[in-house]
């Protein structure tokens, strides 16, 4: 199976690209960083980087079945999640936007023609609880909380009218966890242990859960243990 996992230079996206390899598929991996055999540069926030990236896939890889998205952005050099309504800065939320939801859409409509043809594509993309609006209990993270939500709504979106063309298709939101990556490294200090998954028991339980998804299923979100996750 060819599969690129874009985000697939570290974190969670490397450990899965690492497994999937090791299963004897064909992966590429995309992100700013990438370098070497089968990687792919790609910025999620820079549109024709998105689009030239996934012309170099398709001419490299061109019976890709499956896309996974696992890049995301939490905080940054210049942005930290906000803790209140003071914090909020448009330049931060802006950026949020645009890596973890604008960015997986446009990755969509980057491989539309490819996803309408091909018989049980797959595009899955990590999204996380706290975009869920019902889950929402603590507030705080508003960039990122809001980012989420959007990409919910744009792969909800993506998975009807994909449906509609290419009925065997898949779209798979996923929610892995609390991982332990740099991603969340400033806040696991209230974690207990055994809620911290490591990056490779976390692409294990996210291979399955996805492993799982079926055409009637696509649009929905998922966590690591395969619950759903209501929006
Ligand atoms: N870790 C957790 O506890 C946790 C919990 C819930 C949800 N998630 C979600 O899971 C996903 C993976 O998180 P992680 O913990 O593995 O994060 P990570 O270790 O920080 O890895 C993030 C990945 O995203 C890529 N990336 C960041 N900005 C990008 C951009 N502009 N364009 C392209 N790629 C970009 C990075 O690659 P380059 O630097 O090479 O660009 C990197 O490979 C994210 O969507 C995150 O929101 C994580």
């Amino acid at each position: 199976m060819q599969t690129l996992i874009v985000g697939g230079t570290q974190g969670i996206g490397a450990a899965w690209a690492q497994q999937l390899r090791a299963r004897g598929d064909q992966v590429w991996v995309a992100g700013r960083t990438a370098e070497g055999p089968n990687a792919i540069a790609l910025d999620l926030s820079q549109p024709d980087s998105i689009q030239a990236a996934v012309t170099t896939l398709l001419q490299a890889a061109p019976d890709v079945t499956r896309v996974i998205n696992t890049a995301g952005v939490l905080h940054w050099d210049q942005g930290q999640p906000e803790k209140s309504l003071r914090q909020l800065h448009p330049d931060a939320a802006l950026y949020s936007y645009q890596v973890n939801a604008l960015g997986p859409a446009l990755l969509a409509q980057a491989l539309w023609d490819r996803m309408r043809r091909c018989p049980g594509f797959v595009f899955a993309s990590l999204s996380a609880r706290v975009g869920s609006i019902s889950d929402n209990r603590l507030g705080g993270w508003y960039s990122y909380r809001a980012s989420k939500a959007a990409q919910n709504m744009m792969l909800k979106n993506l998975s009807l009218e994909l449906g509609r063309v290419n009925p065997s298709a898949i779209v798979a939101l996923l929610h892995p966890g609390t991982v332990d990556t740099q991603l969340s490294q400033p806040f696991q200090s209230r974690v207990p242990s055994d809620q911290l998954f490591t990056v490779k028991r976390a692409a294990a339980q996210l291979d399955q859960v996805l492993s799982q998804f079926t055409p009637k299923d696509s649009g929905t979100l998922r966590d690591w243990a395969g619950r759903d996750i209501p929006f």
